[in-house]
């Protein structure tokens, strides 16, 4: 007697829970009974999800759907235990093990014997920009990158190239009235860098520039395949036509003779190391382009985010303004110095409480290149770490009402390991300290010569790629 077609599906309906028992199941026999049984060490709390895909559904489901992100880890611990400040999961196509505790990030960031930074998209980042190479080599970029763009007089010789485009672009947003802060903070930040890494004007070329970084990043986000079609391969094509036209630039450059370090790539280009060598051709442009992606999307976020902030927090910015008015009765020149923005107190409390709460690098993340134990758990050689430095700034055994924008909490400093917004380390961002002084730039001009309020206070958040309202922050612009 044949099955019917009604049999069948009460066959098929009946397997389905053993079905979602197997897969629920399957990673974990895979990677915690089958692969990890070699070791008498327990693997840290947690669970392993889906065949391939592994935790990501309930991922975006805290940062897409539910918008409350921290809930996301909030809700693993709560489940699996705290675990000294790690779970396991597996994330972004690989085993992990996210570290969401002050102390065990600093260990990560600090132990590069065990942990590397290791990059799944490395053609596009440039196989020798600093990003990318290790030990000595990235020593010797970073000291040079450190040189150019991060040091006390990089700084100084920044500070005057970056504040005209800012006073230019305040002064027209008041005339347009009505602006979107992330698209507007993105066209300064990028001018500006355009000026500051290799001297292009505002017009075609850097417009070009534009979309083709913005290929770059949207490749480097993508699962590396690199076939036509794909994001990955749109972002390497991107990446050729911008190496065509640092490398004309640079070519135009040696031809000229004449040596004068007004730029990035003029500073790259001169620099020679303690044995006499200068960068190739090929490090000068590898570590431009880094440059750019690490500096642009990161440098215009905070930025929006502090025109935000100051207009949901006013107490905030009558104490900037009365700081920064004051200073400037003092002064004749319209324009700031490095060090006097550096010796305006307040405001540089404000500078670290916004990019604490923009959260602009949500995560970093290191391969464990041989097995690690910490506080009894094992750390298996081949997983990734997932340093999730957002937790850290928004946690509030770390900093007390962390969702209230409080620069006064800076009286005090932070507890050690909870502000790890840079990351640490050897690898700890190598424009820091310029993303804090254009930040002072701008609150210094905002602050004694514009008002602003949301158009839309009670905006929405999104939070992938990256934290901001879903308006872009727009806001009313005018002149004090
Ligand atoms: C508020 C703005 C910024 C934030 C929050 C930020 C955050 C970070 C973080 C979290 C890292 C990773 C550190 C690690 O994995 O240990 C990093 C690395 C890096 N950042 Fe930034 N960054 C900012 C601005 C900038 C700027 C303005 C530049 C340059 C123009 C820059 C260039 C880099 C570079 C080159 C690295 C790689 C360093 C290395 O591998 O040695 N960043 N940044």
């Amino acid at each position: 007697m044949g099955v019917t077609t009604t049999e069948w599906i009460g066959v098929i309906l009946g397997c389905l829970p053993l079905l979602g028992f197997v897969l629920w199941w399957w990673n974990e026999l895979w990677y915690v009974v089958l692969r990890g049984r070699d070791s008498n060490k327990r693997l840290p709390p947690g669970h392993m999800g889906l065949p391939f895909i592994g935790d990501t559904i309930t991922f975006l489901w805290y940062f897409k759907f539910l918008r409350r992100p921290d809930d996301y880890i909030n809700a693993q611990r709560r489940k699996y235990g705290e675990g000294e400040g790690l779970l396991r999961t597996h994330l972004f196509g690989a085993p992990s093990i996210i570290a969401c505790e002050p102390l065990v990030t600093k260990f990560v960031l600090q132990s590069d014997d065990k942990f590397i930074l290791e990059w799944p998209s490395r053609e596009l980042m440039g196989l020798t920009s600093m990003v990318v190479v290790h030990g000595k080599e990235h020593a010797r970029l970073r000291s040079f990158v450190t040189d150019a763009i991060n040091c006390p007089n990089a700084l100084r010789r920044i500070a005057l190239v970056v504040q005209p485009r800012v006073v230019a672009a305040l002064h027209s947003w008041a005339h347009q009235g009505r602006i979107n802060a992330y698209l507007e903070t993105r066209k300064v930040t990028f001018e500006n860098i355009g000026e500051l890494f290799g001297s292009f004007e505002p017009g075609d070329l850097l417009d070009t520039m534009d979309e083709l970084y913005d290929g770059l990043v949207k490749g480097m986000r993508a699962y590396p395949l690199n076939f036509p079609g794909t994001a990955y391969h749109r972002g390497y094509k991107c990446r050729k036509k911008l190496e065509e036209i640092y490398g004309k630039e640079l070519q135009k450059r040696k031809k000229m003779k004449v040596v004068k370090t007004v730029d990035l790539m003029d500073g790259l280009m001169q620099i020679k190391d303690d044995e006499g060598n200068s960068l190739s051709d090929t490090e000068v442009i590898d570590n431009i382009v880094s440059l750019v992606v690490g500096g642009y999307v990161s440098t215009s976020l905070v930025s929006m985010w502090a025109i935000y902030l100051l207009a949901k927090f006013p107490n905030v910015l009558h104490k900037l303004r009365e700081e920064n008015m004051a200073f400037r009765k003092a002064k004749t020149s319209d324009f700031i110095k490095a060090e006097e923005v550096s010796k305006l107190k307040y405001t540089n409390m404000v500078v670290e409480e916004t990019i604490r709460m923009g959260n602009v690098a949500l995560l970093s993340f290191r391969k464990i290149i041989r097995e690690v134990e910490y506080k009894g758990y094992k750390l298996p050689k081949g997983w990734n770490v997932i340093l999730w430095l957002r937790y850290l700034h928004t946690d509030p055994k770390n900093f007390e009402d962390p969702l209230c924008f409080n620069p006064d909490r800076w009286n005090e400093p932070p507890k050690p390991g909870t502000y790890q917004v840079f990351g640490g380390g050897k690898r700890i961002c190598a424009g820091n300290m310029l993303a804090r002084l254009q930040l002072g730039i701008l609150l210094h001009h905002l602050s004694t010569g514009y008002k602003w309020e949301l158009v839309n206070p009670e905006a929405g958040m999104i939070y992938l790629p990256h934290q901001k309202p879903e308006d872009g922050a727009e806001v009313f612009f005018s002149k004090l």
